[in-house]
């Protein structure tokens, strides 16, 4: 292609979401049924949003579901406005995703279509994906994205196989068997050149993905590696593969908020209750500055995150106990979350009672040898910026046990 290697451009992804799940049989539209608290689409547009160099999202849902309220990501405090239904998902914080909510059609091409005539003109490559592959993994999305940014024009992720396909005759009778070594299960999210994508579309016609529209106008599609864990949910079965998945899935949960409010005494119990790693930056900070560090800011947020990666590529939960005050820091931890396909919960430790606050922060004692405790008036001089994202809890009053409590009944369950 002639603009292979030129300057990154837009990327857009459709996910179609308006098939009504005939197969999984759940009563209602396959898109909106529920996996560990979340709906399918969810998954599946957080997925996308996540994606480096995504700055557009298109949802085509049933007609029915357009003006429902979809939720903004991870958000459950924010009541959304159902006048609201575009860039609902963008929640509070401008520079996410947008997210614009279409209506789609009778056959899934008539959806993708709908997708595709609302993607913002800035767009000129375009994934589309179904949402029932809730679980993709942003690895396969950048394979796709790379080969169409190479100059591919047509990009779908497959996997090799394992039984011997065979093509059938409307009698019965098998017509050919391929060279199972040649044959490819294909998934989605499939990557085009914008154009080539309109113009596979152009007929008008239907078929069970985008790449056959492709291939019938000529234009060669390449196959990248998918991955299982882009499965389709289909089935009632693929749907318990699918709770099984989240249910093994490491959790990062992130225990944020200003010194005093219980983060450390809370995040030990959790850690023990579920087994999961307690990463202290407190305890990372002091470390650094006895070995000769004069002063620590952002090093020992930035070992957290590396220690805490690591853990949850192994399978491990990780608590991670620290202030987190800036959408910087939050944003690094989504992203260690999202790298080790883990789930993150962000929780925010408040005390609303100054007196019981201030007490705490100065009748504790260092527990950490060489750690210096912040006073009173470091805490009240703390900068710690509003975080939309988490769930708050107000300590005043609250035992150990009853915080534990909230954070593990509170917390809604969201991926990287
Ligand atoms: N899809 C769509 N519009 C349609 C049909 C399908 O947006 N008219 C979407 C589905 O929501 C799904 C993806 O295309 O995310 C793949 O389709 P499929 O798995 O077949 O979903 P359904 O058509 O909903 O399921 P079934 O065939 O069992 O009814
Ligand atoms: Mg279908």
């Amino acid at each position: 292609m002639s603009d292979a290697g030129t300057a990154p451009r837009g990327v857009g992804v459709v996910v179609v979401a308006a098939g009504s799940g005939t197969r999984l049989g759940a009563g209602i539209p396959k898109a909106f049924v529920d996996v560990g608290g979340r709906r399918i689409v969810d998954w599946a547009v957080d997925g996308a949003r996540a994606v480096p160099g995504v700055v557009h999202v298109v949802v085509v849902v049933p007609p029915a579901y357009v003006e429902m309220p979809i939720p903004p990501r991870r958000d459950v405090d924010v009541e959304p406005d159902p006048e609201l239904t575009e860039a609902l998902y963008a929640g509070a914080a401008a520079d996410r995703v947008p997210v614009t909510v279409v209506a789609g059609g009778a056959e899934r091409s008539d959806s993708v279509r709908a997708g595709l005539a609302a993607l913002g003109t800035d767009i000129d490559i375009v994934l589309v994906h179904d949402a029932a592959r809730c679980f993709t993994p942003a690895a396969v999305y950048e394979r796709v994205i790379a080969a169409v940014v190479a100059g591919d024009r047509a990009v779908v992720p497959g996997l090799a196989v394992v039984d011997t396909m065979k093509v059938v005759g409307p009698d019965g009778l098998v017509v050919y068997t391929p060279d199972r070594s040649r044959v490819r299960a294909i998934q989605t999210p499939q990557g085009f050149a914008r154009v080539a994508l309109e113009q596979a579309h152009a007929s008008g016609v239907h078929a069970s993905d985008d790449a056959m529209l492709a291939e019938e106008c000529g234009i060669p599609v390449r196959v990248v590696d998918g991955d299982p864990l882009a499965f389709k949910v289909t089935t009632p079965a693929d749907l318990d593969q699918a709770h099984k998945l989240l249910a093994s899935a490491p959790t990062l949960w992130v225990i944020g908020g200003l010194p005093g409010t219980g983060k450390t005494t809370a995040g030990r119990v959790l850690a023990a209750e579920e087994g999961a790693t307690h990463l202290r930056v407190d305890s990372i900070e002091v470390a650094l500055l006895g070995a000769g560090i004069d002063e620590v800011t952002s090093e020992g947020y930035a070992a957290l995150y590396a220690v805490a990666r690591d853990q949850l590529r192994l399978g491990g939960s990780v608590v991670a106990d620290l202030v987190n005050p800036i959408p910087l820091t939050r944003e690094a931890l989504r992203a260690v979350a999202r790298d080790a396909g883990a789930s993150i919960r962000e929780i925010q430790l408040v005390c609303s009672d100054a007196a019981e606050h201030r007490r705490r922060v100065e009748n504790r004692a260092a527990d950490i040898p060489g750690h210096r405790l912040p006073t009173w008036a470091d805490v009240e001089a703390r900068q710690f910026e509003a975080w939309p994202e988490s769930v708050t809890i107000d300590t005043a009053g609250l035992d150990v046990e009853a915080i534990v409590r909230q954070i593990r009944g509170r917390v809604p369950e969201g991926r990287g």
